[in-house]
């Protein structure tokens, strides 16, 4: 086997002059931190979210973060939840979607997949929820995770937990921007929360934002995502001060979750390329079906209406042929990796919760058969042909 020089990496944040131009803009303003940027970032967002017509719904508001993780957590605060309360969340995630619910001394209920997606699976859903009991009403949330950028079929989650006091969240990580039947991804659920992590679809490095239409919701996340303080750091420091910078009250112990305007200023601009970058990607999606379409026994994802491509998994016969794969194109110095190593699997979670992988046949099958190729926007055609190439010559396709 030749040893190629040239490497295709898995991902590549596709960053302009642009997003360079604006950060400097940034560091030369005299202000970093949360501020106007962030704001313009928050409204514009919104207004991305509401696309093509919100239909008469209450206006969605959006709260720039830190994270996901943090936005995740600020709103299973938000929604009140604490120890005893439980909170279902699918086994194929990343650790994030489990962990703010021990945050809070809560703890998770874990969900296996349906066959096609990986996403969580209604009817296992549901079971979870009956076999509790009619009177148990220890489940207060819902975390669909629309893996990979494939949404998940909402209807069907909500149809789910039909009479039940629950409240859905939705871990739009991987999900920006998904334009489903119903509305964007993130905006289907009570509370939405979307990634700008480095290799998410569109990046600030380190980011995140929320989205409701719940007022309340917005108002506790608003404050917990600063301290607790009642008014903004914007408002007490900048010349636009409304009063005296130092008087403030603290009416909660919050977080320090809030987006600084240097990664601010990178999403705005991001933002203003989503479409573009989304296209690019599905171009990229749409090549590796037509050219892996045809090999036996692979398994290729659903291009559903709304997918974001934040990535694309394929799915081979057995873990032997998936780990034999991944190690031939890194031979070619060509990257993969795996979404996810399902929960029950992971030490803590697995220790802690006596998770049995039996009882998520489908996750775990999912998990040792999946590997996940390169995907991004600015992947040439040329590195996606050598990628193909060595999927083709390893499989025999
Ligand atoms: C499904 C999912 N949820 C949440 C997160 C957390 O995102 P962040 O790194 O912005 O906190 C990730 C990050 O990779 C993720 O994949």
């Amino acid at each position: 086997m030749s040893r190629s020089t040239k490497t295709v990496p898995f991902f590549k944040p596709s960053i302009g002059r642009a997003e360079i131009s604006a950060v400097i803009s940034v560091m030369k303003s005299g202000w970093l931190t949360t501020g106007p940027e962030a704001m313009a970032f928050e409204r514009e967002f919104a207004d991305f979210l509401e696309l093509p017509d919100p239909a008469g719904k209450r206006p969605v508001h959006t709260l720039s973060v830190n994270s996901a993780t943090a936005g995740l957590h600020l709103a299973l605060e938000a929604v009140g939840v604490g120890p005893g309360d439980l909170i279902a969340v699918p086994s194929l995630t990343f650790t994030a979607t489990a962990e703010i619910v021990r945050y809070l001394g809560a703890d998770p209920l874990f969900i296996d997949s349906e066959s096609q997606t990986g996403n969580m699976d209604p009817d296992s859903l549901k079971k979870a929820v009956e076999k509790l009991g009619v009177s148990d009403n220890r489940v207060k949330a819902v975390i669909p995770v629309h893996l990979a950028g494939h949404p998940c079929d909402m209807k069907a989650i909500r149809k789910a937990i039909e009479g039940k006091d629950v409240t859905v969240v939705e871990d739009a990580a991987h999900a920006f921007p998904s334009e489903t039947s119903e509305g964007m991804a993130g905006t289907l659920g009570d509370i939405g929360v979307f990634s700008f992590y480095a290799t998410k679809t569109i990046t600030t490095g380190e980011g995140g934002m929320v989205a409701t239409r719940n007022p309340v919701y917005e108002a506790r996340m608003r404050l917990m995502r600063l301290h607790g303080i009642d008014r903004v750091v914007w408002n007490r420091y900048s010349k636009n001060a409304e009063s005296r910078s130092w008087e403030y009250d603290v009416t909660a112990p919050g977080f320090k979750y809030n987006m600084s305007d240097l990664a601010a200023a990178i999403g705005r601009i991001q933002l203003k390329r989503a479409d573009n970058l989304l296209r690019e990607r599905r171009t990229l999606a749409v090549r590796y079906k037509e050219q892996l379409t045809d090999i036996p026994d692979l398994e290729l994802p659903d291009d559903a209406p709304g997918h974001a491509w934040h990535l694309f998994i394929i799915r081979t016969r057995n873990r032997g042929l998936r780990d034999h794969l991944a190690d031939e194109l890194a031979g070619e110095g060509i990257g993969t990796s795996v979404h996810f190593i399902p929960l029950h699997r992971m030490t803590y979670w697995k220790s802690q919760y006596e998770l049995n992988p039996l009882n998520f046949p489908i996750a775990d099958d999912l998990a040792q058969r999946s590997l996940s190729l390169p995907l991004w926007p600015g992947l040439s055609r040329k590195n996606q042909r050598r990628t193909i190439e060595v999927i083709r010559r390893t499989l025999h396709g």
